[in-house]
């Protein structure tokens, strides 16, 4: 329908292939929310996110009994854990045993999970990981103290694995403030809104599961230039990530993606969908249905009905199809970022956790 930027061409590698078909002998390629078809690898990635969780489980405890509650609640929620997973698996490109490895896993989910305290309350969000969000339970304040007090934990954490580190998650950090802010300010008058949401997305979302993603090899001793691959990857994959969660917020249902379908567009928080709308009546060639729409999505959704019929609408819109596709791409260039990194399970591995980004359901 409208023309929107394109992710950055790479200058080496190729387009992501088909991936292969799953064998039909092995254990369920996605039982750990990422598509890892070679069992010995899927595996042991599976035993050391055991690891993972039982350190994080650790590290959200509190001795203090008024935070102890609110501080584990998000982590025993459950969640996708993609990011220390995508971190355990870009550790296997070095020593993926290496100690480092597991703190950097269980330190990017303790950021992702004290984002998320913040992030609803900023979207107002009732429900997250299956679970009433935070702010409803102990109300803003504390979800926003505890979700400090869990960035504190994650800083000490990444403290033991060395001044690279610390300067990858206090720069990942301030994106992801910086991200939110922007998102929260919006563009600037004359400034090109799908741009700006661009780079939105970039700073609030791909930063972290690019520091994911290099902190894995980083740590594993994997070599630099492998590093800079899996980091670009994570960029661009996470643009993806976040174009999938915009139409997640238009398309899913509460009850598989544990959110509350409709959050973003009840709090009017800008998502690629009703920007390309939003495009496309300012371009003059909308029909009054495009513009009657656009005017409610503007207007009060406070009422159930009136969402859950705005809903409906933006889902038929061809704008949704224009966000998964640009998602797509995203995920496409991803890929293609990976072309250093040696043939095998890995780059198989990551290559089909960008497209399964790019088309979750969850
Ligand atoms: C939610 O991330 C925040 C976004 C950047 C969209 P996830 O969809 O990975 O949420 P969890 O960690 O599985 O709960
Ligand atoms: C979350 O973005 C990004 C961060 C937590 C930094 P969203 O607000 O779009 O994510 P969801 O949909 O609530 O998970
Ligand atoms: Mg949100
Ligand atoms: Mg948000």
């Amino acid at each position: 329908m409208t023309s929107v930027p394109l992710p950055p061409q790479t200058t080496t590698g190729t387009s992501a292939s088909a991936p292969p078909a799953a064998p039909t002998d092995l254990p369920d390629p996605t039982a750990l929310g990422l598509p890892i078809t070679d069992p010995e690898l899927a595996s042991r990635l599976a035993d050391r996110l055991t690891v993972v969780d039982d350190a994080l489980s650790e590290a959200v405890t509190s001795a203090d009994k008024l935070a102890d509650g609110a501080s584990r609640h998000l982590v025993d929620a459950g969640g996708k854990r993609f990011r220390p997973l995508l971190t355990l698996l870009t550790g296997e490109l070095g020593d993926g045993a290496a100690p480092g490895v597991v703190d950097a896993a269980v330190v990017v989910e303790l950021t992702q999970v004290a984002s998320l305290y913040h992030d609803d309350v900023m979207d107002s969000a009732p429900m997250r990981r299956g679970a009433p969000a935070v702010h409803m339970v102990w109300g803003n304040s504390v979800a926003i103290l505890v979700g400090d007090m869990l960035f504190a934990r994650a800083s000490a954490r990444v403290a033991e694995l060395g001044p690279e580190a610390v300067i990858l998650q206090s720069r990942t950090f301030e994106r992801m403030c910086l991200g939110q802010l922007h998102e929260t300010m919006g563009p600037d008058d004359g400034e090109d809104a799908v741009a700006h949401y661009l780079q939105v997305l970039s700073d609030k979302t791909a930063s972290l599961l690019s520091a994911s993603a290099r902190l894995g090899a980083m740590l594993s001793g994997a070599p630099k230039e492998q590093v800079e691959a899996v980091g670009a990857f994570g960029e661009k994959v996470g643009v993806a990530f976040q174009l999938a969660d915009d139409v997640l917020d238009v398309a899913s249902e509460g009850e598989t993606s544990g959110k509350t379908p409709g959050t973003d567009l009840r709090e009017h928080v800008p998502t690629m969908p009703v920007l390309l709308l939003r495009r496309h009546v300012a371009s003059g060639s909308a029909t009054d249905d495009d513009r009657d729409l656009l005017e409610t999505l503007d207007g009060d959704l406070s009422s159930d009905e009136v969402l859950t019929a705005a809903l409906e609408r933006l889902r038929a819109h061809p704008v949704l199809a224009d966000t998964r596709e640009l998602a797509v791409r995203w995920a496409r260039e991803a890929a293609a970022e990976l072309a250093p990194l040696p043939d095998g399970p890995v780059k198989d591995s990551l290559e089909q956790f960008a497209q399964a980004l790019a088309d979750r359901a969850v």
